[in-house]
């Protein structure tokens, strides 16, 4: 049933870099990669995964949340079942390998290990949704195989289009979510994903072990003032909900850069009604808020949310505040960690535990599950952003420790 025997990683490794550049051209902008959750190209990566999967001879399905899960049974039905996997969807103008360098990853390394019996199942996932682009909470896809994506369904996007519309015109039923869950008995969750920081890169190393995921809130914030003249509304008369938000970023930039291990991030602001001779009545913003601390993290956020209302009613503006998600830090599995450190040993490679600042499927799994990641350097340290690299041989040692890992836990 091998579809390719002698295949070697090193031919497993080209054809996965092959693949990242193809799917990067998947695409609903033109001459980018922006891959929003279910829209019509993820049907066009499903197509190529169907089609790796099949050739592997592995049972393939779309879940109700539009997860592709490709699944080898275990020796016996009740088998354990290790899941491996990472996203595609994508953030507008993406890189090429941000989630989709996990899944296809996940795919090679299950051709690679094609031939040899494992003692449980392996289930290759490509996650509908991580990044929250869309409807602005991110793990879509994660959360549904946790049980917790129902009460997601009546979030709207842009167009005003729910989740649980979106689900129905790719053609699946929101009613099925239940299907999506996992079932039975779970061994662990291994996620390979590009670090897209500068940690790995700065200590010379193509592979991390990833320690704890940091906790994130994301929260929306409307300041409401009073559009009016700009030429015959004398200063103290205005209420600009902009200069009140402008406050807002300054503040909350000064506060990370004086506060060691945050960061904070106003990535979206729309100012109405948008003229150059008039006073800005109303901003829609958001705020994007991380840190390894749960406890510092939820000080600050309070702390700066404070200061917002301080900044919009010394303006005569209001300020309406509604939080989006709050997810806490998360702490990789020992056990699978350890696995991963013995595999990348084992390989020669070196293996530094980090702190990952991106949000992962694994921080979503890893309350149902042990879960763990394996990071692969990025030379330049640039992610969400078209430039983002690999580097050739980093994506083969990952392989090479991925098909070690799977080795060191069947003869647990
Ligand atoms: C997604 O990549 C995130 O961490 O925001
Ligand atoms: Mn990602
Ligand atoms: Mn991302
Ligand atoms: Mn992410």
């Amino acid at each position: 049933m091998t579809s390719n025997p002698g295949v070697t990683l090193s031919d497993l490794n080209a054809r996965v870099l092959a693949a990242c550049a193809d799917l990067a051209r998947l695409t609903e902008v033109p001459g980018t990669t922006t891959r929003p959750y279910l829209c019509p190209s993820t049907r066009d990566v499903h197509a190529f995964l169907f089609g790796w999967a099949a050739r592997l001879g592995l049972s393939v399905r779309v879940d109700a949340v539009g997860n592709l899960r490709a699944r080898r049974e275990g020796p016996a039905p009740d088998a354990p079942t290790l899941y491996v996997g990472s996203h595609i969807d994508t953030v507008p103008n993406a890189g090429a390998f941000d989630g989709v360098l996990g899944v296809l990853l996940a795919f090679a390394l299950a051709e690679a290990v094609q031939e040899r019996p494992l003692p449980f199942a392996l289930e290759l996932v490509a996650f509908s949704e991580e990044e929250g682009v869309r409807y602005g909470v991110p793990f879509i896809g994660s959360r549904a195989l946790t049980g917790t994506a129902d009460d997601l369904l009546g979030l709207t996007d842009a167009e005003g289009q729910t989740v649980a519309d979106a689900i129905m015109a790719f053609g699946l039923n929101p009613d099925h979510l239940p299907d999506a869950r996992v079932h039975g008995q779970s061994l662990g969750f291994l996620e390979f994903h590009i670090e897209q920081g500068p940690v790995l890169q700065a200590a010379g190393a193509a592979l991390g072990v990833v320690s704890a995921i940091v906790g994130q809130n994301r929260v929306l914030l409307d300041f409401t003032g009073q559009a009016s003249h700009a030429g015959t509304t004398p200063m103290a008369h205005r209420k600009d909900a902009l200069a009140a938000a402008a406050r807002f970023v300054v503040a909350a930039e000064e506060l990370a850069r004086s506060t060691p291990g945050l960061v904070a991030t106003v990535g979206i602001m729309h100012a109405r009604p948008g003229a150059i001779n008039i006073v800005p009545g109303e901003v829609h913003c958001t705020l994007d808020l991380r840190h390894p601390d749960d406890a510092v993290r939820l000080e600050k956020l309070h702390g700066l949310l404070e200061g917002a209302q301080h900044f919009a009613a010394e303006r005569g503006v209001t300020l309406t505040v509604s939080p989006m998600m709050g997810e806490d830090a998360t702490p990789m599995d020992a056990g699978l960690r350890d696995l991963l450190h013995r595999a990348a040993g084992a390989e020669g490679a070196a293996h530094p535990e980090l702190v990952s600042g991106a949000g992962h499927d694994a921080m979503i799994l890893a309350t149902v599950m042990p879960a763990a990641m394996l990071f692969i350097r990025s030379p330049n340290a640039l992610s969400h952003h078209p430039d983002e690299m690999v580097n050739s041989d980093d994506v083969e040692a990952a392989l090479r420790v991925g098909v070690r890992f799977l080795d060191v836990l069947a003869q647990e």
